[in-house]
């Protein structure tokens, strides 16, 4: 009896199943991180958003931006790794090691390793914050907090501080990066050295969601165009996120550190904006973000940095109801009912095809 509805059992999931099968092998599959913002009050419990990404779906890093011990401890034991963020306004007080070691007993230690602690973001954009004393005790806080993990053996943890592209003077061509006069050797080049010492990365917020004109909204989206030509190092660029990047990096090599590494912190593109707002489309959405995911998997890198990778976290992962206007409500990935808003394939497409084909026929 077992064994006869056993065989019944296969015969269904054959006849059933096996197309949605074959089709779902020829899809890519891609990893990828993921900003997890929750300025939102109907996202699910941090319990089923670690379940659900780690069943359905590629994403193998998560940042956060807060140290929300319910998120924490609900990605214990996922193989998904975390990083926290540092309250802007919580900077000057970890400037001393008494204050960062309190923080790291409080924020990081009750959860690590169990839950994977990757970075420690200092802070978000605090450049562009032009507040001169988070500027001033910027590095201090990431060196204090460095000595902090160090002394508790959490020496995998590493620290780090996200940059809006404002920190640089000029972007354009990439040849020209430079970083804002006066920072660039005060700011940069330390904590530049820090990340040298530490093997840290340098972490930087490219969207060319904020930088294209009507005429470079395909060259910002990975469409085919016409390209833009570098005069100063005769590269012909393809595409808007590659022209950043490199602006950064040459940005860091004039202060003599083009060789740190650098994660894409944010990056992302809404797939609604507000009435006729330009360059704003589902269909936009899944271009720029789809095709952004296949770049940075591609390991090929960018003209002036070929064959790096970089560590990307697309922002975001879920729609956010809470946020001010419409096109910031709406970068999303997925929906609060964890539906995707579209599918940039990192689905594991394997078991939602079996779901969707055999228990609900
Ligand atoms: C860190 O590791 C060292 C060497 O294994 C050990 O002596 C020390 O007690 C550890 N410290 C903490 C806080 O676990
Ligand atoms: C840059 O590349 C594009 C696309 O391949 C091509 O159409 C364009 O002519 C190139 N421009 C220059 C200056 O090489
Ligand atoms: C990048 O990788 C390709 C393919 O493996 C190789 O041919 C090329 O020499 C590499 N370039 C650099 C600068 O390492």
């Amino acid at each position: 009896m077992a064994v006869l509805s056993a065989t019944k059992l296969l015969i269904f999931f054959f006849f059933s199943c096996h197309l949605s099968i074959f089709s779902s092998t020829a899809t890519a599959v891609y990893t990828i991180g993921v900003n997890y913002g929750t300025i939102a009050d109907n996202l699910p419990t941090p319990a089923q958003v670690a379940n659900f990404l780690k069943t359905k779906t590629n994403i193998d890093r998560i940042k956060i931006f807060d140290t929300n011990p319910d998120i924490l401890k609900a990605f214990a034991g996922t193989g998904i790794s975390v990083t926290v963020t540092v309250g802007n306004g919580d900077i000057p007080s970890l400037a001393k090691l008494p204050g960062a070691k309190a923080w790291i007993e409080k924020n990081i230690l009750p959860y690590h390793p169990k839950t994977i602690i990757r970075y420690i973001a200092v802070g978000n954009e605090i450049l562009a914050t032009s507040d001169k004393t988070l500027i001033a005790h910027l590095l201090p806080a990431m060196k204090a907090l460095r000595s902090a993990l160090d002394s508790a053996n959490a020496t995998s943890v590493k620290v780090s501080t996200p940059h809006s592209l404002g920190i640089l003077s000029t972007s354009e061509p990439p040849s020209a990066g430079k970083f804002r006069k006066g920072y660039d050797k005060l700011i940069f080049a330390p904590i530049l050295e820090f990340h040298k010492q530490t093997k840290s990365p340098f972490m930087v917020n490219p969207y060319p969601y904020f930088g294209f004109k009507p005429q470079t909204l395909d060259y910002a989206l990975f469409k085919p165009n016409g390209g833009v030509f570098d005069a100063g190092t005769g590269i012909n660029y393809t595409n808007m996120f590659d022209a950043q990047l490199d602006a950064v990096y040459t940005a860091m090599k004039r202060v003599g550190y083009e060789d740190v590494d650098l994660v894409v912190a944010e990056t992302g593109w809404p797939s609604v904006g507000d009435p006729g707002q330009p360059g704003v489309s589902l269909e936009n959405a899944l271009s720029y973000n789809g095709n952004l995911i296949k770049h940075v998997d591609s390991g090929k890198g960018t003209p002036l940095m070929p064959n790096r990778t970089f560590e990307t976290y697309i922002f975001a992962l879920f729609n956010e109801n809470l946020k001010e206007s419409v096109p910031e409500r709406n970068f999303g990935l997925f929906k609060p009912d964890l539906n995707p808003v579209y599918d940039v394939g990192i689905l594991r497409s394997e078991q939602v095809n079996f779901l969707d084909g055999c228990v609900n026929p």
